[in-house]
């Protein structure tokens, strides 16, 4: 819902058009804001211009031709032009992995060091992107800049869901030692009903990592669960129906599936291991998080091989899904990769189909024969192993899926499809956590 008073609109620049700088410029625009978006790309400035959007966004399409229409959003070639005008200026640059497991921060420096020189005084720095806890120092002296205020704003915004998530957030939390600036900022998102947090810039940082920790720890519970389920014949799903009704627990991010993966969970939990670690706190509990989500990924290529009698060398496996999850076409850190890497490891000819991949132009999938439908990935396959949860995987016709494959034989590592209406069918079926 809008509000009148975020409709006066201020003026901002985003710095950087990737999945959180993209959907955070497009819905301040919406949202009644003049926004200048930066990149260091032309040719996606260009495309964008054009309202040519480079992912696959619920909804972003939309907003992004709405605020190119009505001139509230701007695509820009380079940072110092988006920001001379600007009362606020985001920082949406990515923060990689380090080789040592902490964050890369030299992008968020190199984008701060630039804008310094060019920013109007009073201005306030967003920082959006995830980073250690300190970071609002490391921008502060980047820009060199007295009279600007660095705030910490996080996003929690899925991939799939970014423009819902931001335009209906459980929360908007904003760190700052400047109370002023932090005002300022809630300003921005006056048109949001959301509970709103105001902390101090390390609280703020470590909300960021601390949720995506904990949910990251729900999914490895979950997975550990099923294993237990499957080794004392007890069924996950129910398993997690029956827990979920605790309102304590609820059933929110206890999906069973092949471990977790995309492009924050893996980097932000090895990260706050490194953060905790380097101030004197070993993780131990997080780091068993992780251990799980690694041992998920050889655990499902265990069931697959298993599957398809005992070993896969020479075999042909279908694999459907190939992203880190459905509604996206993010493979990043996806763990259908890493089970079709550890496969082909072993020796499997791997014949994948996603939604969402229309070319193997992708060097990530080099040596994996791509189709073109589901059922042509199963064409002579031993077995089929579901990978990511696509809706319409569930509605395809099992009959012609069986008549292609060379065996009748499932691993659903995402617990999607209707089992018993693949055992009527003849098939072998095995899922995560059940059997
Ligand atoms: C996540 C956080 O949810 C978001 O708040 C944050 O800011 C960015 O990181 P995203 O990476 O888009 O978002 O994916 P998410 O939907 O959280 O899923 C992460 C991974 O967990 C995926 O691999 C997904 O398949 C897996 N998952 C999720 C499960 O296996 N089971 C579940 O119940 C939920």
């Amino acid at each position: 819902m809008k509000d009148e008073s975020a409709r006066m609109g201020s003026k901002i620049a985003v710095i950087g058009t990737g999945y959180v700088g993209l959907t955070t410029g497009a819905c301040l625009a919406h949202l009644g804001h003049d926004v200048i978006c930066a990149d260091i790309v032309p040719e996606k400035v260009e495309a964008l211009n054009r309202g040519e959007i480079p992912i696959l966004e619920a909804g972003l399409d939309d907003l992004v031709h709405e605020g190119l229409r009505s001139g509230q959003l701007r695509f820009v070639l380079g940072s110092e032009h988006a920001v001379d005008d600007a009362e606020f200026v985001y920082l949406c640059v990515p923060t990689p992995q380090g080789e040592d497991g902490s964050a890369d921060l030299s992008y968020i420096e190199a984008a701060a060091q630039q804008i310094g020189p060019h920013l109007q005084s009073e201005a306030i720095v967003i920082n959006k992107s995830t980073v250690p806890v300190g970071s609002t120092f490391v921008v502060e002296q980047a820009l060199g800049r007295a009279d600007v205020s660095v705030v910490s704003n996080p996003e929690f915004l899925r991939e799939g869901s970014a423009v819902h998530d931001f335009l209906n957030p459980d929360r908007v939390v904003i760190g700052a030692e400047d109370q002023g600036a932090a005002i300022r900022v809630a300003g921005l998102y006056l048109g949001l009903a959301a509970p709103l947090q105001v902390t101090d810039p390390a609280s703020a940082e470590t909300i960021k990592y601390a949720s995506n920790a904990f949910l990251a720890t729900k999914i490895s519970f979950v997975n550990a669960i099923a294993a237990v389920c499957e080794a004392v014949g007890a069924d996950v799903n129910d398993v997690v129906l029956g827990m979920g009704y605790d309102k304590r627990i609820g059933n929110a991010f206890l999906r069973p599936g092949p471990g977790w993966g995309g492009s924050c969970f893996p980097k932000d939990s090895r990260a706050l291991v490194r953060i905790a670690e380097d101030a004197g706190y070993d993780f131990d509990l997080l780091k068993g998080v992780i251990t799980v989500n690694e041992e998920q990924f050889e655990r499902v290529a265990d069931k697959i091989e298993h599957m398809a009698g005992g070993a896969v060398e020479g075999k042909t496996v279908a694999v459907w899904g190939l992203t880190f999850k459905a509604r996206t076409d993010d493979m990043r850190d996806s763990p259908a990769l890493e089970i079709v890497r550890r496969l082909r490891a072993r020796g499997a000819v791997v014949q994948a189909y996603d939604p969402s991949v229309e070319e193997p132009g992708d060097p990530r999938l080099d040596g994996i024969e791509i189709a073109t439908d589901p059922y042509a990935a199963c064409a002579g396959a031993e077995v089929l192993a579901i990978l990511t949860e696509w809706d319409e995987f569930k509605w395809l016709d099992f009959d012609k899926v069986g008549e292609t494959m060379a065996a009748k034989r499932v691993v659903d590592a995402r617990n999607l499809v209707d089992r018993t209406a693949l055992l009527r069918r003849g098939f072998v079926y095995q899922g995560i956590g059940r059997a």
